[in-house]
């Protein structure tokens, strides 16, 4: 029999649940220091079994610093970041330069709720440039991974004229109202 949607969508959630009892034995059986594993201890005691990091990991080291591409758990081990950093900030661990340039703004300016301020300009102007779309463009700034998937649904949608969005099962597209509806892990315990 060829199972469906709701069949499909049943058996992923079972695979991504998680319990006390299976995070524990995963901590218990992790190749990690005593610091690293009280800390996740503590972590799977006051943060949701929702985010990323259980639903799609075993288990995850405990970071405390990094140095570009390598990172140090709370017991000093080191670790290779092959992606050094993450997605939009793959730029290494505490560069020097960009770590001056965070401080100065930091002592100058932090947050001005969402309206224009020196810096946000110069970077709608530059990331426009960037993109090299010959039109006339601009840019929507967002604070997210989510915001941005739900910015490109909503382009999509406006463009095509058409509802849809096929996702994948076992996908990851955040944890808004609106990513939830594609994304597979659907656990928030
Ligand atoms: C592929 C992908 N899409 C969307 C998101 C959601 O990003 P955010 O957690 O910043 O909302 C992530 C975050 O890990 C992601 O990896």
């Amino acid at each position: 029999m060829i199972k469906g949607f709701k069949d499909n969508l049943a058996e992923q959630r079972e695979r991504l649940k998680i319990s006390e009892q299976i995070v524990n034995n995963r901590i218990h059986n992790s190749p990690f220091g005593e610091k690293t594993k009280a800390l996740t201890r503590k972590w799977s005691q006051y943060e949701s079994f929702g985010g990323v990091g259980w639903g799609v990991f075993e288990i995850t080291p405990v970071i405390e610093r990094a140095e570009g591409a390598y990172l140090y758990d709370a017991d000093g081990k080191e670790y290779i970041d092959l992606l050094s950093g993450f997605s939009v900030s793959a730029l290494g661990g505490c560069n020097k330069e960009i770590t001056k340039i965070i401080q100065d703004q930091a002592g100058k300016l932090t947050h001005f709720f969402d309206l224009p301020h020196v810096e946000r300009v110069k970077l709608a102007e530059k990331l426009t440039k960037l993109s090299r779309i010959k039109e006339k463009t601009r840019v929507a700034f967002g604070v997210t991974g989510s915001d941005a998937i739900e910015l490109a649904v909503r382009a999509a949608r406006y463009y095509t004229g058409q509802p849809y969005i096929f996702t994948a099962y076992g996908d990851y597209h955040g944890l808004t109202y609106g990513t939830m509806g594609l994304t597979g892990k659907g656990c928030l315990d």
